[in-house]
């Protein structure tokens, strides 16, 4: 396992663990899980092959379907994604693993946001959970970090907020412009995302919940989900809560990462502050991510972009995606073979077997192989 035991918790701490709650809604089914794949722009197109290789090398029963949608085909057609695509996707697959969107032949993102924010939005998949993990000493910038030190959870709320596109130009392109950015909270999207981090704890034998926020300045907003969480926290009376404005936070996810367990924000915050939690674990090319709406077809995908300058190079780090297929198989269930990719990735780092951006020597799929054939032995 790549992850050793707590001493806060006494659990198991690896993602796997951390998708139990995931799983719930998934129960032990033998029959093979369909999984819709769109590797997208970039790095994407480099990593996602390879970890699908050793999604395989591990034995769990899938069946791949690929989908071009991404910068390449919008350039030739105009398609992002065809008008009843989400629609087939929650219809005709368990699970769907993206690589990542973003291309700078197309200046306005357009596709990207269709694509992936239309999964997240359209198919409402409201929590979005990075689990954090440090794998190795080495990996961490922080001094004298072990891996036990570094070992929480994100869950972003992931379907409103400054991300819901509310807001215009007045004026635009005058000295005189205006611009507005709405920033969009239900209190339906703010309690439901809340709760799941209290399930989420719970299931995952995780001691506390933390809400962060910045209700001080940003007080319509941060007073709604101050008293959503007063409110549903007191209903988890086994789980302890806790409450940090976003800057506060950040200090503390450096100064004092031991003492973080699950925390819960909003769309915006918690985009910054995976980036920041990546940071800790070794950088971009090792973080995972799920987007989830627990008992519908939910998105995987590494939190890395398309990293543009390195596409195409062989550079990219694969164990982002192949931790992210790892906490896929979890949620469908497919436990055992979850566990054995992790532990065959942990090995590789400690054996060095890595990519450049974490200390090691390998091209992509070499880092990638390495890993495949750990699983067969
Ligand atoms: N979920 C997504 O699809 C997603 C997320 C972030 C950014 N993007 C898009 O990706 C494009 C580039 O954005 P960016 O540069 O801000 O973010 P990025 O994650 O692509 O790159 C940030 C930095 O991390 C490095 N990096 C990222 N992944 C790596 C990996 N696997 N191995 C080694 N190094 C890695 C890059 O080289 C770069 O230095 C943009 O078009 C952006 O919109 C997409």
């Amino acid at each position: 396992m790549f992850a050793p035991t707590t001493k806060r918790s006494g659990c198991a701490t690896t993602l796997v663990a951390s998708c139990r709650l995931l799983c719930l809604s998934f129960q032990l089914v033998t029959n093979k899980k369909r999984i819709a794949v769109v590797p997208g722009d970039g790095i994407g197109k480099e990593v996602v092959p390879l970890a699908i290789d050793v999604m395989r090398a591990s034995g769990a029963s899938m069946e791949f379907t690929t989908f071009d949608w991404g910068a390449d085909r919008y350039l030739i057609d105009g398609t992002t994604i065809p008008s009843d695509g989400f629609a087939m996707l929650a219809r005709d697959f368990d699970a769907i693993f993206v690589g990542a969107l973003g291309d700078p032949r197309v200046p306005t993102n357009i596709h990207a946001k269709e694509i992936l924010l239309g999964m997240r939005f359209q198919m409402d998949l409201y929590a979005n959970v990075r689990p954090v993990r440090l794998l190795d000493a080495s990996l961490c910038p922080l001094k004298n970090a072990k891996p036990e030190d570094v070992c929480f959870t994100v869950i972003r709320e992931n379907t409103e907020g400054v991300y819901a596109g509310m807001g215009g130009n007045f004026k635009y392109g005058t000295p005189d412009e205006i611009a507005t950015q709405e920033d969009v909270n239900t209190r339906k999207g703010v309690e439901r995302v809340i709760r799941y981090a209290f399930d989420y704890a719970r299931a995952n034998c995780r001691k506390k919940v933390l809400m962060a926020d910045k209700s001080n300045v940003m007080t319509y907003a941060g007073g709604l989900w101050q008293r959503a969480f007063k409110e549903v926290a007191a209903e988890y009376k086994d789980l302890a809560s806790q409450h940090l404005y976003v800057d506060a936070l950040c200090l503390q996810m450096i100064r004092e990462p031991q003492s973080l367990d699950v925390i819960v924000t909003n769309n915006m915050f918690g985009d910054i502050i995976t980036d920041l939690a990546a940071a800790l674990q070794g950088g971009l090319g090792m973080a995972a991510s799920g987007n989830i709406h627990p008992g519908r077809t939910s998105m995987f995908e590494p939190v890395h972009g398309s990293a543009p300058p390195i596409a195409g190079k062989n550079q990219a780090n694969p164990m982002g995606a192949i931790l992210t297929g790892a906490m896929m198989l979890a949620h469908l269930g497919l436990t055992a073979e979850a566990q054995k990719i992790e532990a065959a990735v942990l090995e590789a780092v400690r054996q060095k077997n890595t990519t450049a951006d974490v200390g090691g020597k390998l091209g992509t799929c070499e880092c990638a192989r390495r890993i495949g054939e750990q699983l067969s032995k």
